[in-house]
């Protein structure tokens, strides 16, 4: 062959060879081969063990299991994470002030940041008995088995001792927690939400057909919103339902939500130690606090865009079924919108939970102020002393309106991130009402002849260290930082 020849045969190979490797691109999208999309394939009916899913569904399975996973710290500023020296996060110690406010009652002895779905029963077995005292009633949010045990007992499930109930779990899953079957349909793979629970509390809303996206919501919905546990003249827990009655479907307000709790005397669970005062309570109000016309609400996203992003996993596109904070991972769910670094998402999340902690300390330091004011009124009336009862009256309702905002902001678990203008109107609010409780109160002590100090003694210590059975100890490490100096504002000394 000659040179020249030898030549254009070569330029001949190598161009075609390009043109082909260009075609190929071309008709795999110009992208590296397209993920699979997971095959739906039905599941025994009414199948619990997650291990028989996993077969049918291994990637799903396998990322559902790193839930147990431990969570470094230092990611994310609030949500503190926890680590293999199982190390869990002390919300009393950093919120002092909820040690008083919750005194006479569980939340007061023990109250820890979550922690992977695959703890949820695992921590509800070794936290303080004190917190499952409700009874069986206390597993509806954390058993795949709740429905069917609520079935089966009747009323009785609700009040049974919470270790009677645990017992009646078959062995194997007697530390299971949220399950495929809580969330998904065995035979369709499609969402369903169908504790009992929620289907009741939809229909108090007046909504009765979802779409795909809403259901992305209200899987989670099952479990993260506030319910009450009304109780019997005895103190047993006789039901538990979603305080949702006088409210629409994307607008549960914080108002509607205690008009709720205080329309019946059998909705107040617990009796606080401060004041005396019988009160109801809010837990985990995610659902609610989102939903009412957030930005991200009110663009069209679920739970699930955040906290179960789409990954690829052996050229598999599934959703991540390991769901936690989504500054724990990088915010990798953010970025299928947000072009924005990971370092500005950050700092955008942080900045609007510092806000939200600055106004959620001062309205919590402050209704505590208030509750210690009640004390002392009470302990003047138990010496004789008559007071103004329509001034007394109208503090008690102030002081009530502001310390279930205070509750529900400290029991969310995003720090206002969910909804950083309704964090900010619902904490105004607390601050305005507990100022205006505390102007009432302290006319009230004045006219009744009681000197009423400047500074208010809160005496956090004593309530962090008398916690009742367990005896924790006041973690100095997490002893709260003040860092908006508000002790020194407000006079109030720990
Ligand atoms: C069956 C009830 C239940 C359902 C359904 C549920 N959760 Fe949870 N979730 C919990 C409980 C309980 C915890 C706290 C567990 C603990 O601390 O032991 C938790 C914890 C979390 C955490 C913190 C996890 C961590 O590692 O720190 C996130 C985030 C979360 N859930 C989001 C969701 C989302 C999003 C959905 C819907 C896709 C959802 N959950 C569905 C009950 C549930
Ligand atoms: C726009 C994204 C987004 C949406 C939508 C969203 N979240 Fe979150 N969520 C976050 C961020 C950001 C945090 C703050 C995490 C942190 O501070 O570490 C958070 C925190 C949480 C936490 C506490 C996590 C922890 O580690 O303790 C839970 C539980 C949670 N969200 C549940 C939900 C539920 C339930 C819904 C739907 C009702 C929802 N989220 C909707 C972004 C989102
Ligand atoms: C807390 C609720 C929840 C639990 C528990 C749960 N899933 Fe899912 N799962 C979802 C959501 C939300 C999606 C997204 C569905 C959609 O977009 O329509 C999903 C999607 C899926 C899909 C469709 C493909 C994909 O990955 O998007 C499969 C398969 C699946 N899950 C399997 C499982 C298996 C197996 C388990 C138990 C090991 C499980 N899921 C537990 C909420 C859950
Ligand atoms: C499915 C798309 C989508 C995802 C996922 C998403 N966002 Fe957004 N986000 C939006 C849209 C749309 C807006 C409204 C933008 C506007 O109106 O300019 C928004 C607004 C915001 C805002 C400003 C509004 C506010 O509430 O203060 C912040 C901050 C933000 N997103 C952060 C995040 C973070 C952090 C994540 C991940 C945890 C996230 N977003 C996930 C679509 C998304």
């Amino acid at each position: 062959m000659s040179n020249k020849r030898l030549r254009k045969a070569k330029i001949w190979f190598f161009s075609s060879t390009l043109l082909l490797i260009f075609l190929l691109f071309f008709i795999s999208g110009c992208a590296p081969a397209k993920p699979r999309a997971i095959e739906i394939k039905a599941v025994s009916p009414g199948e619990y063990d997650p291990e028989v899913w996993g077969k049918t569904y291994p990637l799903e399975y396998q990322s559902w299991l790193e839930t147990k996973n431990p969570r470094p710290s230092g990611l994310s500023k609030y949500k503190k994470g926890w680590d293999e020296d199982k190390v869990i996060y002390d919300k009393l110690s950093e919120f002092p002030f909820m040690a008083l406010l919750y005194k006479g009652w569980g939340f007061g002895i023990e109250y820890n940041e979550p922690r992977g779905h695959f703890y949820m029963l695992k921590d509800q077995l070794e936290i303080d008995p004190s917190r499952v005292k409700a009874g069986g009633v206390c597993l509806t949010c954390k058993s795949p088995y709740a429905g069917k045990l609520e079935k089966e007992l009747g009323k009785e499930y609700y009040s049974m001792p919470y270790l009677e109930a645990v017992k009646k779990i078959p062995q194997k899953h007697q530390e299971l927690g949220v399950a495929c079957i809580d969330c998904h349909d065995s035979s369709t793979m499609k969402l369903k939400a169908a504790r009992w629970t929620v289907e009741k509390a939809v229909k108090d809303l007046g909504k009765t057909r979802f779409s795909r996206q809403e259901m992305r919501s209200l899987v989670c919905a099952q479990c993260h919103v506030t319910y009450v546990i009304p109780k019997s003249p005895e103190m047993k827990s006789t039901g538990v339902f979603f305080p949702w009655q006088k409210s629409k479907w994307g607008d549960i307000s914080i108002e509607n939500i205690i008009k709720t709790i205080k329309s019946d005397p059998t909705y107040l669970e617990w009796k606080q130690e401060v004041t005396g005062f019988k009160l109801g309570y809010i837990r985990h109000p995610e659902f609610e606090f989102f939903s009412r016309g957030s930005v991200h609400w009110k663009a069209g996203l679920s739970c699930s865009d955040c906290h179960m992003p789409y990954k690829i996993v052996e050229g598999a596109k599934i959703s991540d079924h390991n769901i936690m904070s989504p500054l724990k991972n990088g915010l990798v769910a953010c970025k299928f919108c947000h072009i924005e670094s990971t370092d500005k998402l950050k700092e955008q999340v942080l900045i609007i939970q510092d806000r939200t902690m600055s106004l959620f300390l001062r309205a919590g330091y402050q209704t505590a102020a208030v509750a210690k004011l009640f004390q002392l009124v009470h302990t003047e009336q138990a010496k004789g002393k008559n007071f103004d009862q329509s001034l007394y009256d109208q503090a008690k309702e102030y002081y009530e309106q502001a310390f279930y905002r205070v509750v529900y902001i400290g029991a969310e678990n995003s720090v206002g991130f969910h909804n950083p203008t309704e964090a900010g109107r619902i904490l105004g609010d607390a601050i305005a009402f507990a100022g205006k409780a505390e102007g009432l109160l302290r006319q009230l002590l004045t006219k009744g002849g009681v000197e009423v100090p400047a500074e208010i003694q809160l005496e956090l210590k004593k309530y962090l260290n008398n916690r009742g059975e367990k005896k924790l100890n006041f973690r100095p490490e997490q002893e709260f930082k003040d860092p908006f100096n508000l002790q020194e504002e407000f006079g109030l000394k720990k």
